[in-house]
């Protein structure tokens, strides 16, 4: 690269990161995954160092990034609020190592932390008391959220203990459990409002709120890592942190000193598997240098400290080539773009497909079909596309022009005013919107019959159901004779639909499909209005005044009842029997196939949530306990799970049971 091309990459670069840096510090809504961030920031911070000539103190290579905005008071901090250097090689963790080790030489110790991915706080202590909490704000000066921050349940007001210095600072990071973050996007999905992306946003977002008695409904919480002042009860980083600890600190259980780079390593590796079972999210490893006074030695950068390191987990992506871009239509009509991916291996799994979401997510990235992209397996199951490497985009590749038929039906979609996704409004008449449909209705949230996706479809191609209710007028004979299936398998087919009868009303009711009505909402819809009946009549007042149902559930519900067909399906689903009232007191029959065992859960699993998989433990009659002991009589296990936790597994010869297993034991 020559100079001229080089200033211009630069600036380009810069301007690019300023941008996401806005996004994510003020806007807590970034639009990139932070592996892009970084990556991008490396190549910046390497063209600096090649062409030196064009390094600027403002250029956000040299600056942490900046979270201030207008609505807060501002406070300059004491001691600058830095920022860590970071690498995603272990090579680099080496040298890091190696560096210090020339600077001290002599022996000496490190502190290996969990990187918290929440947003940085500083917490002001005088004469034991809390005093103010500032958020980072561009390192220099920060927001002053001291209102937001006492509503933080962990935080301490007061202090208690001995040593405590007159005034200094705790700085830590506030974050949003996963309990908390998947209550709080319920709610927001059931309001209609936009779904938090992940935990981090969230807690940023809640932090910057104007009213501290929502702040305190979030749930937020906070580590405690980092201690700051004069006169510290020790010269030691760790030894300190153990006496805030005795002063009424959160400070985090899991931290261990290290005397070589290689315990180091066994602590990152333990914990690249073991983060996978944490109530919240972490996104890597945090080394510091115990000692106060080799961390003076060794200095800071205009940015960040020289004793401290993160090292970040690798986020399991791939590169690749995207061949073509289909399109799925889902049982609501919604049209998903779908990428077809050169294979590429992906944690563990080779991947063919994954999601563009929408057609908003196309232009985001400017996706192009021959473009290579990356693609990332997060914590749901179908892969998605996170960008583009422009820099191997072959010429002349074009813009993606979105579809405007429906590829299985020719019906011209329809986009309401909105709504990210496109539609096909051919409901009735959509092969893949009635079997998705069907689909929902039998899955086993809702009917729990036992079928699936391939039956659905044998059936739907025999013309033997169209709907739902069509499913209550299958006849014996006309299944056994369908390819697959015999007499016997026939007849477990219709004891099935016969049995789906008895689910309760709130199932029925999320059976049904209604758009945004998922098991949670049923349930509360149908202890509201106790019959379908009243469902039927009951106006947008009557529904929003349910706790938890926003306007757009209102409108959802409104809108289905309001459709002749809807309502004429209904009446056959009633004919045949199904429940169309809540059952008093009653609870749903459960059985007790469990017999009292007592599960562990660990791991991430394919086709449930772990909450999905605990409440069928006690449906079934089981128990759920958290930690394991002789007492455990089966250990659930999915993917990820920590290998410390497996020992102990196979010390106690605890039976393991994969999801299929636990699958098989319920049918039995
Ligand atoms: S120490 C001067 N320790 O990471 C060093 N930071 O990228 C001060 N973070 O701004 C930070 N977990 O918000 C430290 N165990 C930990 C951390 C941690 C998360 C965050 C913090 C910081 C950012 C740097």
């Amino acid at each position: 690269m020559d100079k001229t091309q080089a200033k211009k990459r630069i600036n380009l670069l810069r301007t690019k990161i300023e941008k996401h840096n806005y996004n994510y510090y003020v806007r807590a809504s970034p639009t990139i995954s932070d592996f892009e961030y970084d990556h991008m920031m490396k190549e910046l911070t390497g063209l600096e160092e090649q062409f030196p000539e064009f390094s600027d103190i403002n250029s956000p290579t040299q600056r942490v990034g900046d979270d201030r905005n207008e609505e807060f008071e501002k406070q300059y901090h004491r001691y600058p609020m830095l920022s860590l250097g970071n690498t995603y090689s272990l090579q680099e963790l080496k040298d890091f190592d190696t560096r210090i080790r020339k600077a001290i030489n002599d022996n000496f110790e490190y502190v290996c932390e969990l990187k918290y991915d929440g947003t940085s706080i500083s917490l002001g202590y005088i004469n034991g008391e809390l005093s103010y909490a500032v958020t980072r704000g561009d390192g220099e000066q920060g927001d002053v959220v001291t209102k937001n921050v006492k509503t933080v349940r962990s935080i301490p007001l007061k202090l208690q203990g001995t040593d405590i210095p007159e005034r200094f600072e705790m700085r830590g990071e506030i974050f949003m459990p996963h309990g908390a973050f998947e209550e709080l996007n319920e709610i927001r999905r059931r309001n209609g409002e936009a779904l938090f992306a992940n935990p981090r946003n969230a807690a940023a977002g809640t932090l910057k709120l104007q009213n501290p008695s929502q702040v305190a409904k979030r749930k937020l919480d906070c580590f405690l890592y980092y201690m700051v002042g004069e006169n510290l009860p020790t010269h030691y980083h760790y030894e300190n942190l153990q006496k805030a600890q005795e002063w009424g600190f959160k400070v985090p259980p899991y931290m261990r000193k290290c005397t070589n780079i290689d315990e180091v390593f066994k602590f990152i590796e333990e914990w690249d598997e073991e983060r996978f079972n944490l109530p919240f999210d972490i996104d890597g490893v945090v080394v510091k240098v115990n000692s106060l006074r080799l961390q003076d030695a060794l200095g800071t950068t205009a940015k960040s400290p020289r004793w401290a390191i993160s090292y970040k987990f690798k986020a399991e992506q791939a590169e690749t080539k995207l061949l073509s871009i289909t399109y799925q239509v889902g049982r609501t009509g919604a049209i998903t773009p779908v990428a077809n991916l050169s294979p590429v291996q992906l944690a563990g799994t080779k991947v063919k497909r994954a999601s563009l979401h929408n057609a908003d997510q196309i232009a985001l990235h400017d996706v192009r079909e021959g473009d290579y992209v990356y693609i990332e397996k997060g914590g749901e199951i179908i892969p998605k596309v996170i960008g583009v490497n422009t820099e191997k985009r072959p010429a002349n590749l074009k813009p993606v022009t979105f579809i405007t038929h429906c590829p299985e039906c020719g019906t011209k979609l329809i986009r309401k005013h909105g709504e990210a996704k496109h539609f096909c409004p051919n409901e009735t008449g959509c092969p893949p919107q009635i079997k998705g449909r069907i689909e929902h209705f039998v899955s086993r949230n809702a009917m729990n019959i036992e079928t699936g996706k391939a039956t659905v479809d044998l059936l739907f191609r025999h013309g033997l159901i169209k709907q739902p209710a069509d499913l209550y007028e299958l006849k014996k004979e006309d299944i056994a004779r369908l390819e697959g299936y015999g007499e016997k398998s026939a007849r477990n087919l219709i004891n099935s639909i016969e049995a789906s009868k008895k689910r309760p009303y709130d199932r029925v009711l999320y059976a049904l499909g209604i758009r945004f009505i998922g098991s949670a909402v049923a349930k509360t819809i149908a202890e509201a209005f106790p019959a379908i009946d009243k469902l039927m009549n009951a106006n947008m007042q009557d529904l929003t005044a349910i706790n938890e149902i926003g306007e757009k559930i209102a409108h959802s519900i409104i809108e289905y009842f309001s459709d002749e067909n809807h309502i004429k399906h209904i009446e056959r689903l009633r004919k045949h029997g199904l429940q169309f009232r809540l059952e008093s007191t009653k609870k749903e029959t459960t059985s007790n196939k469990l017999n009292g065992a007592t599960f562990v859960i660990s791991g991430t699993f394919r086709d449930y949530s772990r909450d999905e998989l605990k409440e069928m433990i006690s449906q079934y009659g089981g128990k759920n306990t958290s930690s394991v002991s002789k007492n455990t009589d089966y250990f659930l296990a999915g993917e990820k799970v920590g290998p410390k936790k497996m020992e102990k597994v196979r010390n106690l010869n605890i039976p393991v049971l994969s999801e299929k297993d636990f699958e098989e034991m319920l049918k039995k």
